[in-house]
């Protein structure tokens, strides 16, 4: 075993919530690095067992269904399986992908509660909560909505404004509704069970920030600031009817809380896959357990579950790591589910097949490991054609092209190797040995960047030793530099098995051998005269049309939203101005007028001179509209003026007047017209 302290790895991803498709922010956060991880232990023949599955509770998924009009079962039911195959179809086996809906984990997540229930590990505390009088029932905060006390947003969240981004709770909104009833919530008392944290405060320090400093800091750092914060007591029960019920007499109405649920989920899979075995991965300290998660999961693995884990006993083992992400943005911008701002994982698959390894390779290379990172698809091109076609690629078909060429495909004799030859050979074994370490220490990206090494050295390689030329005077001397090129092409095929699995695959059929990872650098993994299968392309190049395609959709995406955003602004209302008085009103002069003359007033951007028939007169008006309107489209226009505003002098010019004009939210202006042209000098009043 890599790690001597252990026999064997139980690595665990977040449970994905099944109520959308996955995204690359998912893959890159933790699907593909924890692939990366299990396909290298498996690679150094390690017992690994991998787990991952649907999380299927929670309030998010009741509200989806209750928008689709369909039940949660329905929801949980086609993510599940879009999920599911993402993942496959990605190259991630998991060796379980089960479900919180299952009948296994509803048993294991009731009786995980009723032994600590029993055990006295909770409290109960009544809270005053909201309640929909009308549909009758409490309202988690997502439930209800009214408008946010910082921008006036009508369409506020009880727990959250999404226009202005500030956390809130119901009590805060303003005229707060049932988002199901439309009913004014009212408070009303509720029990719940809690698990009391802080009584897990001393353990907690003394495990990870005493005994886990090796973990990395933006995830021992959130760790730090959670207890240093003090810890409080956590509800670990819900008012809702899609969840686990709460397994004790007069709980009616209730369910566990996801957050307490998901996790024993990682169990529950594991039995359903395990059913004689599974306790020999949980409950053995020759166990190593590792979770992948995504940043916004660390509280619950590295604090909330440890200390249920810890006040259920029985020798459940603790996580040796929690190599957490933080998150991947999208061109500069946060992905958002509910914007649509996302790559996801099947219509990627969908628009390009055959291309899995290239996304893989692209988020391991842009890993959010320490920081938040950004994907563009600019530079998912650039990878693709020039690291991942123009170096690993190109090396290995030179190769072997140029092997069947010159020796039919079989390996040739290694002969007398030069120091030269040694020497880049020499280089592997250290290049390896990095990479190992790299992954073994959680830096993928490192890894990768060894992995890549190790292809520019082979490209480089054969770049200066040029066999193709050598093969005019000296065939031996060429079987030479091929022979070691194979050999390198050998050891990245095992290389980058964990980054890129299927042309790893495909290298490895065309080499037709059996690959140690011991033999890494080895300058015999192909013994001379092994015939080689057929030569094909590792990868093809990704032209501009299919990244320019992707740039519309998102510049699509975003158009809408910013249109979105303008209308909604253009609809918002000014305030009423103070009273006045019927005499303050009758004194304004207000009259239809037609323009007859309109013209930009010179080195101004706002201004136009107007010259217009009021029925009384012929005058001319400045107005502040060019940005709204051309001279063209004002000519012949009937408008509302008020006639007898005090003249004023505008650049030079007298303007006799205003002309009346509606103000929208966002400022821009339109003027007002009579409904059917009428004479001019009419007076409005
Ligand atoms: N569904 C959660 C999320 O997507 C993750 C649950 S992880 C588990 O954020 F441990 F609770 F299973
Ligand atoms: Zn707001």
């Amino acid at each position: 075993m890599t790690d001597k302290r252990f026999k064997r790895t139980l690595v665990t991803c977040a449970l994905p919530y099944a109520n959308g498709p996955v995204h690359i922010g998912h893959l890159a956060g933790v699907y593909v690095p924890a692939d990366i991880y299990v396909r290298y232990l498996r690679l150094r023949g390690e017992d690994v067992l991998y787990v991952c599955g649907s999380d299927e509770h929670g309030v998010p998924i009741t509200i989806k269904a209750r928008q689709q009009g369909c039940s949660p079962q329905d929801i949980v039911d086609k993510y599940h399986a879009l999920i599911k195959d993402s993942f496959e179809a990605l190259g991630i086996h998991f060796d379980i992908y089960g479900r919180t809906s299952s009948e296994v984990h509803r048993r294991n997540a009731s009786a995980f509660f009723r032994k600590l229930y029993d055990e006295g590990k909770f409290v109960t505390r009544e809270s005053e909560q909201y309640y929909d009088p009308e549909a009758k029932t409490f309202l988690a905060d997502r439930y209800i909505v009214g408008t946010c006390p910082k921008c006036g947003n009508p369409a506020a969240y009880g727990d959250q404004c999404e226009k202005c981004g500030s956390t809130l709770s119901p009590e805060e909104l303003i005229d707060p509704r049932s988002k199901l009833s439309g009913a004014q919530p009212v408070k009303k008392k509720t029990t719940h069970w809690y698990l009391p944290l802080q009584d897990y405060e001393p353990w907690l320090r003394e495990w990870i920030l005493e005994g886990h400093k090796e973990w990395r800091p933006n995830v021992y750092g959130r760790v730090k600031s959670w207890l240093d914060g003090g810890l409080q007591p956590r509800a670990v029960t819900r008012d809702l009817d899609w969840g686990v019920p709460v397994p004790v007499e007069g709980a009616e109405g209730k369910v566990l809380y996801v957050w307490f649920d998901a996790p024993i989920g990682y169990i529950s899979n594991t039995q359903e896959l395990l059913p004689d075995s599974w306790e020999k991965w949980w409950k053995s300290p020759d166990t190593k357990l590792v979770h992948f998660i995504g940043k916004d999961n660390i509280v619950f693995h590295c604090i909330v579950f440890p200390a249920m884990l810890k006040a259920y006993g029985d020798g459940y083992i603790l996580p040796e790591n929690v190599p957490a992400n933080e998150f991947l943005n999208l061109e500069g911008d946060k992905i958002s589910t509910s914007r649509g701002w996302a790559v996801w994982a099947h219509e990627y698959l969908h628009d390009f097949p055959g291309k899995e390894d290239v996304m893989r390779y692209v988020l391991t290379a842009n890993a959010p490991q320490t920081q938040d990172n950004d994907f563009s698809w600019k530079d998912f091109q650039t990878r693709n054609n020039s690291e991942l076609v123009a170096i690993f690629g190109n090396f290995v078909n030179r190769a072997l092209v140029l092997t069947h060429k010159y020796f039919g495909g079989r390996v040739p004799a290694p002969g007398t190797l030069l120091d030269s030859d040694r020497e880049t050979l020499a280089e592997v074994p250290a290049l390896a040995a990095s990479l190992a370490r790299n992954i073994e220490e959680y830096k993928f990206r490192e890894a990768q960047r060894d992995a890549m090494s190790i292809a520019r050295l082979g490209n480089k390689y054969i770049s200066d030793s040029e066999p193709w030329k050598v093969a005019k005077e000296d065939l031996a001397r060429t079987g030479t530099i091929l022979n070691v090129c194979l050999q390198l092409c050998a050891d990245l095929a095992l290389a980058f098995e964990p980054f890129t699995p299927f042309a790893a695959a495909k290298l490895r059929k065309m080499l037709d051998v059996e690959l140690n990872w011991d033999a890494l650098g080895s300058a015999e993994i192909l013994p001379e005269g092994h015939q080689l299968g057929e030569p094909e392309l590792l990868f093809a190049k990704i032209e501009d049309d299919a990244i320019q395609a992707q740039l519309d959709r998102l510049a699509r995406i975003r158009a809408e939203k910013e249109a979105e955003a303008a209308a909604e602004q253009a609809r918002q209302v000014a305030p009423q101005k103070p009273e006045i008085s019927f005499e303050q009103f009758d004194a304004m002069d207000i009259r239809t007028a037609t323009v007859l003359e309109a013209e930009r007033v010179p080195k101004t951007d706002k201004l136009l001179k107007l010259t217009i028939d009021t029925g009384i007169d012929r005058r001319t008006i400045v107005s502040g509209i060019a940005e709204y309107y051309s001279p063209e489209q004002m000519l012949g226009k009937q408008i509302c003026i008020l006639a007898n505003l005090a003249p004023r002098t505008i650049r030079g010019i007298v303007s006799q007047g205003m002309i009346l004009m509606a103000k929208q939210g966002d400022g821009s202006m339109r003027f007002i017209t009579p409904q059917e042209v009428l004479a001019n000098g009419a007076q409005i009043g």
